[in-house]
């Protein structure tokens, strides 16, 4: 049985005030039945780490180098996200992808210096609409799975978020169908190339546009283990329901 996550991430948003919506998702869910994520920007990662210590909740970094310290001015080691209280990290976003140039190699780096650190990589996936127009989707995201993943990982330390780039903050979402297809095609890519004991237990998340009134029918799809949510993250009041939907799921 793998273990539903609902992660949220705040990408560059959030200033200490944002706490206050922390403190107010785990009033809401005093015991949740599903694990609870959220990656505030790294300014406010300590902060969120002491507001949610005796919470189940758990904290993690948006990004992190692939060097455990060194001369890289701005950026911040997967170490140092441990040694603040982060228990995950994501990597590979498409939005590090694009903006920071990101590639696979740097990316399966990143994700090894995670593991080492002894952080949850989540590791993110997605094609463009472009990819998707000139039905490319499954080749990429084989692609960028055989690229942005170590050859030695755990489901433990290893999760996957599918965000199709084309759906991520547009409010389009793909159909469950869609949805359905490359969840089911991950875990048969997890499975051929790490065993089906391991295959089988990496939880595979969905990102883009999730919000509360599409969350249900998203979760019962198959092979999807939770959600990355990114706007609809920001306050309680929209990422609660979502949770819910998962623990209902
Ligand atoms: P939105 O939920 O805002 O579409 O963002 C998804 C995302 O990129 C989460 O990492």
């Amino acid at each position: 049985m793998r273990r539903k996550l609902a992660a949220g991430n705040w990408k560059m948003n959030g200033t200490s005030a944002s706490l206050d919506e922390l403190t107010a998702l785990m009033a809401t869910h005093p015991d949740p039945q599903v694990d609870i994520l959220i990656c505030p920007p790294a300014t406010l990662v300590t902060s969120a780490v002491v507001t949610a210590a005796d919470h189940a909740l758990q904290i993690g970094g948006q990004d992190c180098h692939r060097n455990e310290s060194g001369a890289h001015t701005g950026d911040i080691s997967a170490a140092m996200l441990r040694d603040a209280g982060a228990s995950y990290v994501l990597t590979g976003h498409s939005e590090r992808r694009t903006d920071h140039n990101e590639s696979d190699e740097e990316i399966r780096n990143k994700t090894k210096a995670a593991h080492a650190a002894g952080l949850i990589a989540v590791v993110c996936i997605g094609e463009t609409l472009k990819e998707r127009e000139a039905a490319n989707t499954l080749d990429i995201i084989a692609g960028q799975l055989a690229g942005s993943l170590p050859d030695v990982l755990t489901a433990e330390n290893t999760v996957i978020a599918y965000e199709p780039v084309w759906a991520i903050g547009t409010g389009k979402v793909p159909t469950t169908n869609q949805i359905g297809e490359v969840h089911d095609y991950i875990r048969s890519r997890l499975e051929q190339r790490y065993g089906a004991g391991v295959g089988t237990s990496i939880r595979i998340l969905y990102g883009g546009s999730v919000k509360a009134s599409n969350a249900a029918e998203i979760f019962a799809v198959s092979n999807v283990d939770g959600a990355l949510v990114g706007g609809a993250s920001l306050k309680a009041s929209d990422f609660s329901p979502i949770v819910t939907a998962l623990q209902n799921a």
